[in-house]
């Protein structure tokens, strides 16, 4: 059995909407951060009579099982009946990027039991198929995942901008729920590109935020990639609940968070917050500042997890499996 153990990523700048349905090639490019403590573990292996997965202890069935095993016909064509058994050590499906984790660590795996030594930018193409966002789950630190412009999506994977020690952040993750999303990502953008009369303004305007996130990363200036951040989270937003019909993720408590953390500015404290396909609201800020953003934020949510910048992927070696 191949194990792999990868961390998921939380976009600073979004992916929401697609140029080609079928391979996942997005609308927009989109920057990430890498985390660490959250990791999805996931062990393939071909020594077995059917197909099947366990998932946190249950078996996968439906289109879950089938998202699994195409993604693995796409890595190794005429593959043998294979083994998959994950498992994440945070909440699956709740707006926490599980899905990032998960196909990264499931394409690393499978890759390593069909003895296949891709690259890093192959691993990263590949697992885009199966969850956009996983392709940027391949480098430690913050990652861009460019739009591309091939027809075949080979010019869009994820690229390093920067490693993991260039820049020492938090996020600190208010967990408001920690239930599975009604609508994925999936159903979600397609509605948005079908839908809203956001949608092309928010494909239009992703390059200034993208340039501007990608500066303020290389520069490490929190304040200018704070407010590319939440503009970001903002316009997409503005698309998911300009759909028809809308798309809300937020809370009544996703809300009071954003206005802790405006007040945690006012009073002098470089915090940010973001939210993605769930109502859980990530706030980014300087190592220095997190506990107290933190204890801000317990006030209002019972499950708040400061969590740091993280490492890219690994294959466990069979001493730790
Ligand atoms: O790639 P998916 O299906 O996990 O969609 C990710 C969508 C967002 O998390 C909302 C934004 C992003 O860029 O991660």
């Amino acid at each position: 059995m191949a194990v792999a153990i990868a961390h998921p990523n939380i976009a600073l700048v979004k992916y929401w909407g697609k140029r080609d349905r079928e391979l996942n090639l997005p609308a927009t490019g989109s920057i990430s951060m890498t985390l660490d403590t959250f990791h999805t573990r996931t062990g393939v292996t071909w020594d077995t009579e059917h197909d099947v997965a366990t998932l946190n202890g249950q078996v996968a069935t439906g289109h879950v099982h089938e998202r699994i095993f195409r993604h693995l016909d796409l890595i190794t064509p005429g593959r043998p009946p294979t083994r998959v058994v994950s498992e994440n050590n945070f909440p699956t499906a709740a707006g926490l990027a599980s899905s990032s984790s998960a196909f990264a660590a499931l394409t690393m795996a499978a890759a390593a039991e069909a003895g296949e030594l891709f690259s890093p930018e192959r691993l990263s193409e590949l697992a885009r198929q199966g969850s956009g966002s996983a392709c940027r789950s391949f480098w430690g630190g913050f990652v861009e995942w460019r739009r591309g412009i091939a027809s075949d999506g080979s010019d869009s994977h994820g690229t390093h901008i920067a490693p993991r020690d260039h820049w020492d952040l938090r996020m600190v993750v208010a967990i408001v729920d920690d239930g599975p999303k009604k609508i994925g990502s999936r159903e979600g953008m397609i509605r948005t590109m079908e839908t809203s009369p956001m949608y092309q303004a928010w494909v239009a305007s992703a390059a200034s935020d993208l340039n501007q996130a990608r500066q303020a990363i290389l520069e490490r200036d929190l304040d200018a990639l704070g407010r590319a951040m939440e503009r970001s989270t903002l316009k997409m937003h503005a698309t998911m609940l300009t759909s028809d019909p809308p798309i809300r993720y937020w809370k009544s408590t996703s809300v009071w968070a954003m206005d802790a953390v405006e007040k945690l500015r006012d009073a002098g404290v470089s915090a940010w917050w973001t939210m993605d396909a769930g109502p859980n609201v990530k706030i980014l800020c300087r190592p220095q500042d997190a506990e107290r953003v933190a204890r801000r934020l317990r006030t209002l949510i019972d499950k708040v997890v400061i969590v740091g910048v993280g490492p890219g992927p690994s294959l466990l070696e069979d001493a730790e499996r």
